[in-house]
This record gives structure tokens, C-alpha cells and sequence, in this order.
């Protein structure tokens, strides 16, 4: 049973936790958006309750429910709305794990009517989007720990430990996107955990126990 076993290792701590894809409108009808299941992020969010965490999870769209010991789910769509809420409760937390699939850019005209087919070519123009852990990784305090993942299809550990200095994040859960047997819709995955004190191979598992791993990586970094 979720939460009877597990160490209460989190007990105290709020952790804020992205999850799933986002949604940027671009007519009443259409939109741009990311690949995600959520699983990751919901299977984070269902760890760290039952390891005693009071946890905030803030979704896009996904076909899951929120883990039962998880009291705070928002659901939200756009990277303003997640950007806005992530925010707000970061300031309070002792952790944020990044794990949604942010669009980098949002159309920049947003069109209130539904755009007719008309030209052999369209031009949508897009700007960017906030960097959400790049963000918190400004403002971040010295006990504050943000995690960031980093799903790459070639240079994954080189482009992993640009991100984790890029974004001043304690912690780059990487993955290599390009294999079809892990990541996205599957239940299993393979990652590398980097932090300033090196790399952790996480053998290929169920991202159940993936999240047991994230999570033990985590907790040793408490008070460091
Ligand atoms: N992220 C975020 N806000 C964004 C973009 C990304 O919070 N606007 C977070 C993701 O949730 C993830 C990490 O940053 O934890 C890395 O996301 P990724 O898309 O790999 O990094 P980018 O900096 O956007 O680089 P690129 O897409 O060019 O590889
Ligand atoms: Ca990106």
C-alpha cells in the first residue's frame, strides 16, 4: 500500500513538481504542443507523498489521475499558467522538479477567430516562452534544490551538463530520446543523474523505479 513502507524521508518538505505536456493556443481550434504522457512527473509526485512530502503538482493535460497521497494538483495548460503557479509556490518549497514538456515558444498572435485555409504557405510567428527552471534557478535560495530533466536524442550527457550549469540546477535527469524501447509513452525508461558531483547511471526500469531512484538522489543532497 502507497505510503505505509516507504521512509519518511521528506517529511517536512514542500516540493513543487511540472508535469506533462504543455499547451500553446494558436485559434479556438488549434494549438501547439509537446509529447507527454506525465508518467514520470506523477510517478515523482506519488514517491515523494508517500515518503512524506507535501506535494504541488502542477499538470498539463494528461490521461492520469493524480496520485492519491497528492492533496495540491493544479491542472493547467499554457507555459504562463505553469510558469505563474510554479512561482507562487516555489517561494515556500525546498524543492522543484521539472518534469513537464514546456513549448519553448507560444504564437505570438494569438487569433480569437478560427484562421481559414486560404495561402499554398502560412507563417505562424512565435516567441519564446519563460525558461521555468532557468528562472528558479535565479532565484533559488541556498537550500532551495531544483531538478530539471533533459531529454536529448544525440549528446545526451554533454547536453545534459549544459543545462545543469545553464539553468544553475542542482540536479539533470537525462534521457536519450532516441531509443524507442524507453521514454514517452512507455512505462520504462534509462537515465543518467547529474549533479556538480558527478554522474549516476539509473539502469533501464519501470519509471516506478525511476522515480525510487530520482528521489534517493535527491534526498542525498539534503544539507549539502
Ligand atoms: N524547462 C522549463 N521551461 C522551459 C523549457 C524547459 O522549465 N521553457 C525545463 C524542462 O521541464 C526540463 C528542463 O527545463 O526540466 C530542460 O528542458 P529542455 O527542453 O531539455 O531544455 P531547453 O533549455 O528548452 O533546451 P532545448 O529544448 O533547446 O534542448
Ligand atoms: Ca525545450
Amino acid at each position: 500500500i502507497d505510503g505505509v513502507l516507504a521512509p519518511k524521508d521528506y517529511e517536512g518538505k514542500k516540493v513543487v513538481i511540472t508535469a506533462g505536456p504543455t499547451i500553446e493556443p494558436i485559434d479556438p481550434v488549434r494549438s501547439i504542443t509537446n509529447r507527454s504522457s506525465g508518467k514520470m512527473g506523477y510517478e515523482l509526485a506519488r514517491e515523494l507523498a508517500a515518503r512524506g512530502a507535501e506535494v504541488y503538482l502542477i499538470s498539463g493535460p494528461t490521461k492520469l489521475k493524480p496520485p492519491f497521497l497528492v492533496k495540491k494538483f493544479f491542472s493547467v495548460e499554457s507555459v504562463d499558467e505553469m510558469f505563474k503557479l510554479t512561482l507562487k509556490f516555489f517561494k515556500e518549497a525546498d524543492i522543484a522538479i521539472m518534469a513537464a514538456a514546456v513549448s519553448d515558444y507560444k504564437v505570438k498572435n494569438y487569433s480569437n477567430k478560427k484562421i481559414k485555409k486560404s495561402s499554398e504557405n502560412l507563417i505562424i510567428e512565435l516567441e519564446k516562452n519563460p525558461d521555468i527552471l532557468k528562472e528558479l534557478g535565479k532565484i533559488k535560495n541556498n537550500t532551495q534544490i531544483t531538478v530539471g530533466f533533459a531529454a536529448e536524442t544525440n549528446d545526451v550527457i554533454e547536453y545534459a551538463n549544459k543545462k545543469l550549469i545553464n539553468k544553475n540546477a542542482d540536479i539533470i535527469v537525462s534521457n536519450d530520446v532516441s531509443r524507442k524501447d524507453i521514454g514517452f509513452d512507455s512505462n520504462q525508461n534509462e537515465v543518467v543523474l547529474i549533479s556538480k558531483d558527478g554522474e549516476k547511471h539509473v539502469e533501464k526500469s519501470s519509471k516506478r523505479d525511476i522515480s525510487v531512484a530520482i528521489c534517493n538522489y535527491i534526498s542525498s543532497k539534503f544539507s549539502k
